[in-house]
């Protein structure tokens, strides 16, 4: 892994359902580095953005959707995304909405996590070491990054007629991987959960112990089990909306306004690019 620790990667994209590769960006390479919790769930596609900065690509569920949520390797992917040298991660999540006013195809940057995986998964890399860490979490989410991401979605949903981006909700991560019962569902809401998916945890723990700056742009696919006139949540009906939301969600990354773009013209892109640049060079975010 040694040659590829002098690089210039500072940001880290890791895709969820239906987002398995960035399109529009200007390949450089790919790695597949061993890290001391495995590979990556996928190979590292490392590719360069017009202002010469470069962004790494992780598939969570593998380029084919070979890892079911509860067998990612979050802590492979954690560490091979640090050892490249990023220093925050934008993951996408495709979420089931537990409030009406989150429509499936609604975008969501949540600021808090509600726990429901079964401790099946590893979430911390001291695990299994003698060592006793114990890192702050109360918010889970850098507030820092989150913020700089809304105009920068807003941005682009604009041209999605009727799509709405939703801020400040909270995310329920349930171990899966079957989809939850109607009383489940209707639990979260009282708890006070707003969106639910299967892989924000542990990844967001981990980042944040490998002192990663971590944010999630989520999009709903589906109204969870909770509502009475709905039919309980299909597997048809989350691929539908899924491949609506991960055409836009390649839009937020390589959109003339996004994070990465095609276009070296555009003043848009590299200011904003530029803007996240600096930020994360001089630890704001
Ligand atoms: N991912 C997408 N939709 C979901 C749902 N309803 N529950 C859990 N994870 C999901």
């Amino acid at each position: 892994m040694s040659e590829e620790t002098a690089s210039s990667v500072v940001i880290g994209i890791i895709g969820g359902s239906g987002l398995y590769h960035m399109d529009q960006l200007t390949f450089v390479r790919e790695v597949n580095p061993m890290t001391p919790w495995g590979h990556p769930s996928s190979p590292i596609t490392i590719s360069q953005l017009p202002t010469g900065e470069q962004i790494a690509f992780i598939a969570r569920h593998g380029k084919h959707h070979t890892h079911s949520p509860s067998a990612v390797p979050y802590a492979a992917n954690i560490a091979a995304l640090k050892h490249l040298g990023v220093k925050a991660i934008l993951a996408f999540s495709a979420v089931g909405s537990l409030r009406e006013e989150i429509r499936p195809g609604d975008f969501v940057i949540p600021d808090q996590i509600i726990d429901r995986t079964k401790g099946i998964r590893q979430a911390s890399f001291f695990e299994g070491t003698n060592i006793v860490a114990h890192a702050t979490f109360g918010d889970p989410f850098s507030k820092t990054f989150s913020a700089f991401l809304v105009p920068l979605v807003q941005n682009v949903l604009k041209e999605s007629e009727g799509v709405q981006l939703h801020t400040g909700k909270c995310v329920v991560v349930m171990e899966g991987s079957l989809f939850s019962t109607r009383a489940e569902s209707k639990m979260y809401r009282i708890l006070g959960g707003d969106i639910i998916n299967m892989s924000t945890l542990p990844e967001a723990k981990l980042a944040r112990e490998a002192e990663i700056s971590y944010a999630l742009i989520a999009t709903a696919t589906d109204y969870d089990a909770w509502r009475e006139s709905e039919e309980v949540v299909t597997v048809s009906e989350v691929l539908k909306t899924l491949h609506t939301n991960a055409e836009t969600s390649r839009q937020v990354l390589c959109y003339p306004s996004g994070l990465g773009v095609n276009m070296p013209n555009s003043k848009v892109a590299q200011a904003v690019i530029a803007e996240l640049h600096a930020a994360i060079t001089s630890n704001q975010l």
